[in-house]
Formats: structure tokens, sequence, C-alpha cells
């Protein structure tokens, strides 16, 4: 059977360390020997490109990056075109898109795995390198606390899908109107997690092992900026609130960052930021991931 990830919890709680341990070993299998994968990119990115096609390379293949206008999904031809047709020449296929349904059509029809590069849904490669981070920089997982201040966007809904599976608590503190709807909420529960939904970024924030945010203005929203700066005017990360942590407490941020509107660069650049070991991670677990999904 074909395996594909749009969404983090396509892999078993168990299957995730499967892949932590695939995502540190030094001798990665050459699952790609021979082969290549298609990574096609809807919207703009430094970090998925770059991790994603070193992974490739790490595992013996070969990246062919599509940029937008070079493919055309469902305007030159459908998602479900471009799947077949790619998994003709392809170990794997990676996809970057707006719509969330374009991945799972690629995926519906294609005899290779596909991976999710982002939707506006979900990110779950970033999951998958931020709670590889977080074990490593926390020694573990199971209870510690990880405070999402911002807006509830597909890095925060892959996130907290993620910590229900490694038993972690996940509490947000969100805007009106800009934190998770009961949808976004009843998909969340499936990973057996209950989201605490914070009054305040302080009752979030306050002896939570990990503070996390993102960006407010996600890509596709650029019309909504102005708007968005000012609903989220009370929700930058910076020092104060990041004294109220838990001792060893770490600030995490998927990039790229706005400095001084989700976070101050005092806290991009302190003692309690991880951001460039979740940037690094984003390769290994990549790599991880492909060797799991290929074996
Ligand atoms: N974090 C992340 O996905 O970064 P890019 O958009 O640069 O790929
Ligand atoms: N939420 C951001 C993440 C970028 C990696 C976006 O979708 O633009």
């Amino acid at each position: 059977m074909v395996r594909h990830l749009l969404e983090i919890d396509d892999l078993t709680p168990e299957e995730l360390l499967a892949v932590f341990d695939l995502a540190e070993s030094e001798r990665p299998p050459q699952v790609l020997a021979g082969k290549g994968m298609a990574l096609i990119f809807e919207k703009p990115s430094a970090r998925t490109r770059n991790s994603m096609e070193m992974a490739v390379v790490e595992l013996g293949g070969h990246p062919v990056t599509i940029r937008p206008d070079e493919i055309g999904i469902d305007v030159r031809e459908s998602a479900e075109d471009i799947a077949r047709t790619l998994a003709c020449y392809h170990g794997a296929i990676g996809a970057r898109v707006y719509a969330h349904d374009k991945v799972e059509r690629m995926a519906s029809v294609a005899s290779v795995p596909v991976v999710n590069m982002l939707s506006d849904a979900a990110h779950p490669l970033q999951a998958l390198a931020d709670v590889l981070t977080m074990r490593q920089q926390l020694g573990g997982l199971a209870g510690r606390i990880v405070a999402w201040v911002g807006d509830a966007n597909n890095v925060a809904r892959s996130l907290a899908i993620a910590c229900g599976m490694a038993d972690m608590e996940f509490r947000i503190a969100a805007p009106v109107g800009y934190c998770f709807d009961d949808n976004d909420l009843d998909r969340i529960r499936t990973s057996g997690i209950e989201p605490v939904l914070a009054d305040t970024p302080e009752d979030a924030v306050a002896g939570a092992h990990v503070v996390y945010t993102d960006v407010w203005t996600s890509m596709g929203q650029e019309a909504e900026r102005r708007e968005r700066l000012d609903a989220f005017s009370a929700y930058t990360v910076d020092a104060t609130l990041m004294a109220a942590v838990a001792d060893g407490g770490i600030f995490m941020h998927c990039l790229p960052a706005h400095p001084g509107e989700e976070v101050t660069r005092e806290v991009l650049d302190g003692a309690h930021a991880r951001i460039w070991q979740q940037a690094e991670n984003r390769m290994h677990a990549a790599r991880g991931l492909l060797a799991f999904l290929l074996s």
C-alpha cells in the first residue's frame, strides 16, 4: 500500500517515533537511489524547498523542483493528471499548495507517496521537525506544555495534532475570529488532545515548556494584512512574556519571521530561541519521513 503524508496523523504515534529514529540515523537507507522526487511549489519557500531537495540527495535520489507557472495545477491540467504523470518518472511527489484538496486529489490517484509540503490547512513536515526538536531540546515529550500565541493557522493545526500524538498539552491564545473553529477543534481532538483555549497570551505561556508563534498573515492572506496587524497587536511574543515560561522553556517559530510583529528581535536572538535547530531539523525530519514512506 502506498503511504502518503497529507497531515501529521497519517503516521501513527509509533510510526512518528520510527521516523524520528530514521531522522537521527547517520546511515539513512538509500531508498531513492536512481530515482527522482518531484517537488511542486504553488507558494514561495526557503526551508521546505532546500531541506527537501537535500533530503532527497541524502537518500540517493534526484530532486526536481517545479514552479507554479511550469505546471499549473488545475489550470494547465488537473491535480490528478499531474500526479499520474509525475509518478511515471519519480519515486515520490511533494506539493506545496493553497487548497488542501489538491494534495488529497493527487494522493487519491498517485502510485507513489505524496507529501504535503504545506497547504492552507496543514504543515505536517514542520510539525514533524518541531516535535523532533522539542524531544531533543526538552529531553522528552509526554506531559510537556506547548503554548501557541497568535494565528490558529496551518502550522498551529498540524502542531496541535502532533502534540496530541505525543501526549503533550497544547494551549492557544488567539484574538477573537482567529482561533480554531469548531471543525478545527473536532479534527484536533481526533489525536486524543483537548486544546486549552487561553484568554490571554499571559495565561497561555505561564509555566509552558515551549512558546510557539508564526506570522499573523500567512501566504495567500496578504489582502488581510492591515486588519490582521490590528487584530494581533496584543499578541507579540516579547521578553516579558518569555519570562513566564517553565525552567528550561524554549521559544520556537517555523520561520520566516516578521520581527516586531509576532515576535521581537530580542526573543528571536535570545537564549530561549531554538529556531535554527528547528530549521536544521526540517532536513533530518524530511529524510527520516521519506526513508519511512519508501521503505
Ligand atoms: N517553515 C517553512 O516552511 O519555511 P519555508 O516557507 O521557507 O519553506
Ligand atoms: N503560516 C505560514 C507558514 C509559512 C511556513 C504560511 O502559511 O504562510
